[in-house]
């Protein structure tokens, strides 16, 4: 029976060293998205050792087999929110949790930000999970971390392309807004990326 198995980054190169865990980050291949694939290969490891990041390398494995199917990573940001895209609803749940700003009259939440998610390309692998399950795990890890210190929004970016969005809103994350590229996010498309924001109730 197959199964599907997730590992900090940081116990990998713990158990494994660095040249092992290298290996396995450079066998990542995504052909959709060059900033997940680099993020994969040249800087999860140096994210993680300096606390900037934490990675979670997801594992398909069936008996003694195990194919690299995919990974995402967990930081914590803080973002400012402001009423013109939002419902009501999500709106009075930002006010609960936000800081609110006099001089920009926006409100500043601090959340968990899913900075990077991808299946791994190579090797027909992607078609061992879906990126809903790779979300999901991801969401599943940060409830139980806002469990332990307080805490109920998600956050996330994405390129400006419908397909992605698509996927997001599918699963119950909603846009709120665009933040401008920084001059060292060379690897991704467009001026902007699409902010979103989930509420986990
Ligand atoms: C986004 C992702 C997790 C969704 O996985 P999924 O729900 O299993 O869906 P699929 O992989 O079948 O992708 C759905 C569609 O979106 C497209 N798509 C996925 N990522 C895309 C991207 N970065 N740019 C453009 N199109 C993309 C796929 O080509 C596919 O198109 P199709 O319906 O015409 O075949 C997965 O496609 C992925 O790993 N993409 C690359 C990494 C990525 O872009 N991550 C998001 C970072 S914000």
């Amino acid at each position: 029976m197959s199964e599907f198995k997730q590992f900090n980054l940081s116990s990998i190169l713990t158990q494994l060293g660095e040249e092992r865990t290298k290996r396995i980050l450079s066998s990542f291949y995504c052909p959709l998205n060059k900033d997940v694939e680099e993020f994969c290969r040249s800087k999860a490891i140096e994210f993680s050792k300096r606390g900037f990041a934490q990675t979670y390398l997801i594992f398909w494995q069936e008996g003694i087999e195990k194919e690299f199917i995919g990974y995402y990573t967990i930081a914590m940001r803080h973002f400012t929110v402001c009423k013109k895209h939002l419902s009501n609803k999500m709106f009075s749940r930002v006010k609960q949790h936000g800081t609110y700003d006099n001089s920009t009259g926006e409100y500043i939440i601090s959340a968990p930000l899913i900075a990077q998610l991808s299946k791994n390309f190579a090797d027909g692998n992607d078609t061992l999970i879906s990126g809903s399950e790779i979300l999901q795990m991801a969401i599943e890890r940060i409830r139980k971390i806002q469990q332990e210190i307080g805490g109920k929004f998600l956050y996330l970016e994405c390129e400006e392309k419908e397909k992605l969005l698509t996927f997001y809103e599918k699963n119950n994350f909603v846009s709120f807004g665009k933040r401008k590229l920084d001059k060292d996010e060379t690897n991704l498309e467009g001026a902007c990326l699409i902010q979103l924001l989930q509420y986990q109730n």
